[in-house]
């Protein structure tokens, strides 16, 4: 039987559990809230309480989906934990979204430890993981371990690509993320506008796509306005997460983007309107009822 290690079952994570599980493997699951885990545990599949548990068997192979670099530091630094690490050598596939800056010196400290590290940031959201419809961008797979990490990848993504190292697949997550994030606002802004005209709703599902304009996330904001529902998708913090090292890896190329200002203006205003977890989506909220009132 195919098993595999799932650290983080929040959003995606979830979502992956799900597809790795129909797709015929066998989990063990750890979550920081350890309820989450078990809420999904089911047949084949088993949550642990304790990160460590892990770790038993040689060369296990472990996904890693936390929000940042620093949830996965908050994992793995502590002494017992590096001596398992040390012990075992785990070929640890990191989905979470990191940036290349900490993608580097991930891979470095995992290094150190004798663990091998590859990056696997995806897009496609937890719909996208459920159908095994992912993007996925992959770094650099050791040649001893292809077999075992190929198929994992192939399960949870329709379309990859295999990069040159690490931090080249983290750089195009980010860069593909600050893309999606200008373009949900776009469209947030054109809807509002159709709805300022006094269009309907049925002829703006029919018109607004229709020309070269479109976009996938214009599909998702049009979604979430024909069919109001407070579900998260993509939570808020993770696309400001998101939009935080995509300002970092401009700064590093030098390029000072106004849109990424406006932009991240737009999601951190949005996230002021509730304390509870919101979607991206909320940001239309926030445009009409506060920005254009
Ligand atoms: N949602 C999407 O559509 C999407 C798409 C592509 C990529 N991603 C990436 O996938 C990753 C997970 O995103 P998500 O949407 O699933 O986020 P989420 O719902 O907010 O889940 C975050 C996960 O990280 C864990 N975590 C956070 N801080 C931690 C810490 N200090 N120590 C241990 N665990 C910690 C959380 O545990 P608790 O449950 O205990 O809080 C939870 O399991 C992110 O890197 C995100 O950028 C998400």
């Amino acid at each position: 039987m195919k098993h595999l290690a799932l650290v983080g079952t929040g959003t995606l994570g979830k979502a992956l559990a799900l597809r790795l599980l129909a797709s015929g493997y066998s989990l063990s699951l750890y979550n920081r809230t350890f309820q989450k885990a078990r809420d999904i545990a089911q047949q084949r599949s088993v949550a642990v309480r304790a990160f460590s548990e892990l770790f038993i068997a040689p060369f296990p192979v472990i996904l890693l989906c936390v929000t940042d670099a620093h949830s996965i530091r908050a994992l793995f630094c502590d002494a017992d934990i590096e001596r398992k690490v040390a012990q075992t050598h785990p070929v640890i596939l990191n989905i979470s979204t990191v940036g290349p800056q900490e993608s580097e010196r991930l891979e470095a400290y995992f290094q150190s430890l004798g663990a091998s590290y590859t990056e696997c940031p995806v897009s496609g959201g937890p719909e996208g993981a459920k159908a095994g419809a992912l993007a996925a961008w992959v770094g650099k797979i050791p040649a001893d371990f292809k077999d075992r990490i190929i198929p994992v990848i192939n399960c949870m993504a329709a379309n990859s690509v295999q990069l040159d190292d690490n931090r080249a697949a983290q750089a195009m997550k980010v860069l593909n993320n600050y893309c999606e994030a200008l373009h949900l606002v776009i469209a947030a802004e054109a809807i509002l506008a159709t709805q300022r005209l006094g269009l309907s709703a049925e002829m703006v599902q029919q018109a607004l796509l229709l020309g070269r304009g479109r976009s996938v996330y214009m599909e998702v904001m049009l979604q979430r306005y024909l069919h109001p529902d407070s579900s998260v998708s993509v939570p808020l913090d993770i696309r400001l997460k998101d939009l935080a090292l995509a300002n970092h890896l401009f700064q590093t190329c030098g390029i000072a983007s106004p849109y990424l200002d406006y932009t991240r203006n737009v999601y951190q205003q949005t996230m002021r309107l509730s304390t509870l977890p919101q979607d991206q989506t909320a940001c239309f909220t926030w445009l009409s009822e506060v920005l254009y009132r």
